[in-house]
């Protein structure tokens, strides 16, 4: 099942964000401030995560929000799934359940931003079959050689 946040998620969220071969240190750092800072704040205006969970186990969460200035255009900021449960598609799901609460929320974007390097060609990968397109990219934007590519869906009401 897919649901809110909790407090007590935390230790199993920060584990699957370790875990993760693909972030960097500086990924991990922000993932997990993220997370701390949804969970210091319920309500806040643009984290909302979104945890999944089987018999009481984390498999993977999304955090999703509308971005700042905009009347319907939504970020997905992060959708990991834990490396032992990947390729069973626990992130189709998730995927599925940000895009609704874009809908949800009256919006008419989802983008995601991701990195060209070649870590990331699974998770670009996984945009495409998902039916999202490059909708802008940024040549040697994190860094030299490593593009900011991001993907987008819009979606249909
Ligand atoms: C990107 C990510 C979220 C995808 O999660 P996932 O659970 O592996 O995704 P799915 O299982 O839905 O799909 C992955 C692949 O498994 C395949 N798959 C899904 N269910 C399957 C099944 N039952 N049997 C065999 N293959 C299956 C899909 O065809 C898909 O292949 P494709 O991506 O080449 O099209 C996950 O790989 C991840 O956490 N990556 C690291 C973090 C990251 O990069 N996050 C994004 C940036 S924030």
């Amino acid at each position: 099942m897919i649901r809110k946040l909790q407090a007590n998620d935390r230790e199993q969220l920060v584990s699957i964000i370790n875990k993760t071969d693909n972030f960097s240190n500086e990924e991990k750092k922000v993932a997990v401030e993220l997370i701390d800072e949804a969970i210091g704040n319920p309500n806040h205006e643009y984290y909302n995560v979104f945890i999944y969970e089987n018999d009481g186990k984390i498999a993977g969460y999304h955090c999703t929000g509308k971005r700042a200035l905009t009347d319907g255009v939504f970020d997905l900021f992060w959708i990991v799934v834990d490396n032992n449960g990947q390729n069973k598609g626990i992130g189709k799901q998730l995927l599925d359940h940000a895009e609704n609460f874009v809908k949800e929320n009256k919006g008419r974007w989802i983008l995601a931003e991701t990195s060209s390097k070649d870590v990331y060609n699974a998770t670009r990968n996984f945009y495409m079959r998902n039916n999202y397109s490059i909708v802008s990219q940024i040549k040697d934007f994190y860094t030299i050689n490593d593009n900011l590519i991001v993907f987008g869906k819009y979606i249909k009401t």
